[in-house]
């Protein structure tokens, strides 16, 4: 396997796999995520690809780019209440389904690592979605932990709870 920063030709297959999350997230939370994968949507990675302070990684695998992460540097200013946090914030992340439990997600988790290591990273974060259990599976298995939470509570349309 080879794991390597995008080049611009890799970000049409790139866009095949966040169509991948993009259907993940409208079945699973399909009152927030809007389903389809419209032109805004498949121009954003390009943004994503200009922007300095993001890179896009991708795995191959027999000449087949089968896994992607997109790495963005975040810097969170003081508040009141808060220091500053300065971290490598993991922003997108998939492995094509073909591809799944086969070490690829560990090997991109493993750049991902190294290259804040490099960088001067003291920390990779990142937020998921609390359906995605598998999605939670693998984070733990390659050593994240829980470190916040965002809870709801759906009310009905005459306030008592649904
Ligand atoms: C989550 C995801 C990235 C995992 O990638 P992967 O290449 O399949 O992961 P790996 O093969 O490296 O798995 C490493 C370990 O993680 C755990 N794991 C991975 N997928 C799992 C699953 N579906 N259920 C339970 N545990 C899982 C296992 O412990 C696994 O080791 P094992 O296969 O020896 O049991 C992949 O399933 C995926 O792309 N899902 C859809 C998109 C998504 O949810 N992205 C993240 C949210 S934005």
């Amino acid at each position: 396997m080879n794991i390597r920063f995008a080049v611009e030709s890799d970000l049409k297959r790139v866009n095949a796999l966040r169509r991948q999350v993009n259907e993940l997230h409208v079945k699973g939370k399909p009152e927030i995520f809007k389903p389809g994968f419209p032109k805004e949507l498949e121009d954003h990675v390009y943004t994503v690809f200009r922007d300095p302070e993001q890179r896009i990684a991708v795995a191959e695998r027999d000449g087949a780019l089968c896994g992607f992460a997109v790495l963005h540097h975040i810097v969170r200013p003081e508040t009141p209440f808060m220091k500053v946090r300065d971290c490598l914030d993991i922003d997108e992340f998939c492995v094509d389904a073909a591809f799944r439990r086969q070490g690829v997600g560990t090997a991109l988790i493993a750049f991902v690592r190294a290259y804040a290591k490099e960088r001067g990273f003291s920390r990779i974060e990142l937020n998921m979605w609390e359906f995605n259990r598998d999605a939670l599976a693998f984070y733990e298995a390659v050593g994240f932990k829980t470190y916040r939470r965002y809870l709801e509570l759906p009310v009905s349309e005459n306030g008592e709870e649904r």
